[in-house]
């Protein structure tokens, strides 16, 4: 048997995490990065949404995935290196891995720790598969170690989850680019992502502010979280949770909004807020298959295919798309 490789590339800066954060505080429109949404129960939390009756994506790609499983295994290459960017648990690209047959699985995330157990689990199943652990940021800029393996080898670029969605159409096609030149130069390399398209608004609306309160728990779980790491007191009492579609960006905001006047203090500074004001905490976009397939062509890819959960691609509510490179 095989024993997975770990290597930790990320390394926390907290200070450079506490300006970053303390910035967007200050900044005239306060905002957050939606990734101070993931601490270890901003992470719990996220699963339990991904389970509620209104939050349609997760269950709509797996889905897709499902019935079209063995059409996309037809596209991408065999005995290929299936990177997995922001694998968690591991469990999507581990459903593929009959149908696909990978020679290696390089799971990509902020941490190893995440996926330790993960692969280790799925070693045992899998006792053949080279299995590649790599712990970094991709978030800004994304570059693969040597240690994914050679860049002769036929690559499958995976990104599932409508991730994408978190990225400004700008920093999306930035971020392409940069995977487009990951594939690396064997033929028949390319890209699997998840998208989650354009739709009613009400639809929308739902999924993000759902009855239970769970996507609100999700969003208000950053106080506590920036609190610890800023040494701030905001206090959950005095924020609420809001969603709302903004058609012109064609995203879903998320914000917090101050339930009173009231002012946040921290070591060396504070930002009062009127009643009623934000702090933006996250977009989600969402793409129609034609403007996403044009970002892929702008980024360099050569052409997609499309895969949706409705007959008739354009009336599907999220899309799965393999590019080549
Ligand atoms: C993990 C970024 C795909 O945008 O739908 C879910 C995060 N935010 N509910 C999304 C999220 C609120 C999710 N992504």
């Amino acid at each position: 048997m095989k024993t997975p490789q770990f290597i930790q590339l990320y390394h926390e800066d907290l200070a450079a995490i506490r300006q970053e954060l303390l910035e967007g505080l200050q900044a005239p429109q306060a905002h957050t990065s939606p990734k101070f949404l993931y601490d270890a129960l901003g992470s719990r939390l996220f699963e339990a949404i991904t389970e509620l009756p209104e939050y349609y994506p997760t269950r709509t790609e797996a889905a897709i995935f499902q019935a079209h499983g063995q059409a996309m295994a037809s596209r991408v290459p065999p005995h290929a290196t299936l990177i997995d960017l922001g694998a968690g648990n591991c469990n999507k690209a581990a459903s593929l891995f009959e149908r696909f047959a990978p020679a290696r699985y390089v799971a990509v995330d902020i941490s190893v720790d995440f996926l330790k157990n993960a692969l280790e689990c799925l070693q045992r199943q899998y006792p053949a598969l080279d299995m590649v652990g790599i712990g970094m940021d991709f978030s800004s800029r994304f570059e693969l170690p040597e240690q994914a393996g050679s860049a002769q080898d036929p690559r499958i670029l995976f990104y599932p989850g409508s991730s994408i969605g978190n990225f400004t159409p700008d920093q999306a096609l930035a971020f392409l680019k940069d995977v487009h030149r990951a594939c690396g130069s064997a033929p028949g390399s390319g890209l699997l992502i998840g998208v989650d398209l354009v739709k009613d608004h009400a639809e929308l609306q739902v999924a993000y502010d759902d009855a239970l309160g769970v996507t609100a728990a999700f969003n208000r779980n950053l106080l506590p979280h920036i609190n610890r790491l800023v040494g701030s007191d905001m206090q959950l009492a005095d924020w609420r949770h809001m969603a709302l579609f903004n058609p012109q960006d064609s995203r879903i905001e998320m914000h917090l909004l101050a339930n009173r006047d009231l002012t946040v203090t921290w070591p060396g500074g504070s930002r009062a807020f009127a009643k009623d004001a934000r702090i933006h905490t996250e977009n989600s976009y969402k793409w129609t298959i034609d403007g996403f397939k044009q970002l892929l062509q702008e980024a360099g890819f050569a052409q997609a295919e499309v895969w949706t959960d409705a007959p008739h691609p354009a009336h599907g509510r999220f899309a799965v798309m393999w590019a080549s490179a």
